[in-house]
Parts: structure tokens; C-alpha cells; sequence
């Protein structure tokens, strides 16, 4: 039999998400990775393994080959450079806004803003096409902290309900994108395994629509 087709794709949010588009498709992993250990889980189905690595890697993966298939946030591949990856289907999960927030009053600095974020490029793509120069501050995690604590004046971050921007005393300033998290597919996959590839890709874009 040929190889196992990999998806690649993050704990949590993400698989928690996937996971009815998956059982919609008859699809079942034999574990869950919130219990198991294991990062390679089998599924019902001979043909189809899921790999479980960190949100912004999946990406990577998927363009090595590592994974034929990934789940990954718009978020994170709006950050990933190059073409890589194809893109075909839009999973209609996980939804939020990437928004720049801030201290609804905001002390003026002399010289150009600062902004807190994880998302570099897409802040640099969005200043620089507003003709803004500002100063980018690449962070982790917990941007949320960074206005209170005088690092920057702002953050770029993800906001779905608001909650985390509300307990911290910040609002949101400014719309950069909608988010939801995309099927992509590796190049060389799509080009050498191309029937269950596209056969795969059409189950899932089915599920979506059965569920939306
Ligand atoms: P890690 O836990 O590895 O640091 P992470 O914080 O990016 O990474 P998740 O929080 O699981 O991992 O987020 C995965 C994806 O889910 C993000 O890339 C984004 O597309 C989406 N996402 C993140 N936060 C929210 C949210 N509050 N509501 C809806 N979708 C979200
Ligand atoms: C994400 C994101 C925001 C929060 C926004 O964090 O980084 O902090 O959700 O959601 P809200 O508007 O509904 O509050 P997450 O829950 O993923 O925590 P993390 O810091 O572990 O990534
Ligand atoms: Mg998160």
C-alpha cells in the first residue's frame, strides 16, 4: 500500500475545531492528543495519519513535504513567507480579527510608535501601507501585557470575544484582517499523489459545507 497521507495540525483550538469537520468525513483519530502523548495519530482509516506540532509550524511542514496536508490559522500563514503551500479550502474555523489594540488614551510619544506583536510582517505590510513608520517588537505570547508595562504603545493580536483585551484595560484600535484556519496542501504532494490529494480535499470542502 502507498504512504499514509500526514495532516499536520496544532493541539487545541485548531483540532479541537477540526474534529467534527473530520467525523463528518468519517474520519477518527484513534487518540486524543490532550491525553496521548504520541504525535503521530492514527486515524480510522489506513490512508490518513495526523501529525501533531505547535500552531506556527505547520506551515514548515507542509512545504518540506514533512506533511502532505496541514490545518493552520490565516494568522500564521500570513507570516510564513513565500509560495510554498497551495491554499484551496477555507475551513470556516476558528474565526477572529487580527486588530491593532491600545490604552483607549494613549500618552504621546515623541518620535514613531511602538508595536508589540508575533505577527511582524503582516504589522510591517500593514503600517507600510498606510505610509506609517513605526518600531516593531517581535513577541511570543502575552502581548496583551506589553501596553501596561510601558513596552510599546500598542499590540497587534488576535481578538475573537474581546474578553482578553477587556480585562487588561485595552481596546481595540483597528481592524488588519478576518482570520479562520485554511486546509493547505504541500506542491509536490498535490502534483505526485494528486487523486487522494484532490479526493481528501473534496471530502473536507464537503464537510464544510454540510456544517456551515
Ligand atoms: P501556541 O499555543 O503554540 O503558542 P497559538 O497560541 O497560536 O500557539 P492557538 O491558540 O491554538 O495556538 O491558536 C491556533 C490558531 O487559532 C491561531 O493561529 C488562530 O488562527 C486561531 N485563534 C487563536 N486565538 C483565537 C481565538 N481567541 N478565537 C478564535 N480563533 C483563535
Ligand atoms: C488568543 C489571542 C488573544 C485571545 C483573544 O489567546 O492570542 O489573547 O485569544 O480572544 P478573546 O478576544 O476571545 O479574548 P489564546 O486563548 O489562544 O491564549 P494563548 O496566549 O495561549 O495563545
Ligand atoms: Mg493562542
Amino acid at each position: 500500500m502507498a504512504e499514509p497521507l500526514k495532516l499536520a495540525i496544532s493541539k487545541g483550538r485548531i483540532f479541537e475545531e477540526t474534529l467534527p469537520l473530520l467525523a463528518t468525513a468519517d474520519i477518527y483519530p484513534r487518540e486524543d492528543p490532550k491525553t496521548s502523548r504520541k504525535l503521530v495519530l492514527d486515524t480510522n482509516r489506513e490512508d490518513l495519519k495526523l501529525v501533531i506540532i505547535r500552531a506556527a509550524d505547520v506551515p514548515t511542514y507542509v512545504e518540506y513535504g514533512a506533511a502532505d496536508f496541514g490545518v493552520a490559522g490565516k494568522d500564521v500563514l500570513l507570516e510564513h513567507p513565500g509560495d510554498g503551500l497551495y491554499e484551496p479550502l477555507d475551513l470556516r474555523i476558528a474565526h477572529c480579527r487580527m486588530m491593532v489594540a491600545g490604552k483607549s488614551e494613549m500618552t504621546p510619544r515623541l518620535g514613531h510608535l511602538r508595536i508589540a506583536t508575533k505577527y511582524v510582517r503582516s504589522t510591517r505590510r500593514f503600517y507600510a501601507e498606510r505610509g506609517e513608520q513605526v518600531e516593531v517588537i517581535k513577541l511570543y505570547g502575552s502581548m496583551e501585557l506589553a501596553p501596561l508595562v510601558g513596552l510599546a504603545d500598542r499590540i497587534v493580536d488576535l481578538v475573537d470575544t474581546g474578553n482578553t483585551l477587556r480585562a487588561n484595560g485595552l481596546v481595540p484600535l483597528e481592524h488588519i484582517a478576518d482570520i479562520s484556519s485554511r486546509l493547505v496542501v504541500n506542491k509536490a504532494s498535490m502534483k505526485m499523489r494528486h487523486q487522494p490529494v484532490k479526493k481528501f480535499t473534496r471530502l473536507m470542502a464537503e464537510a464544510v459545507e454540510k456544517l456551515h
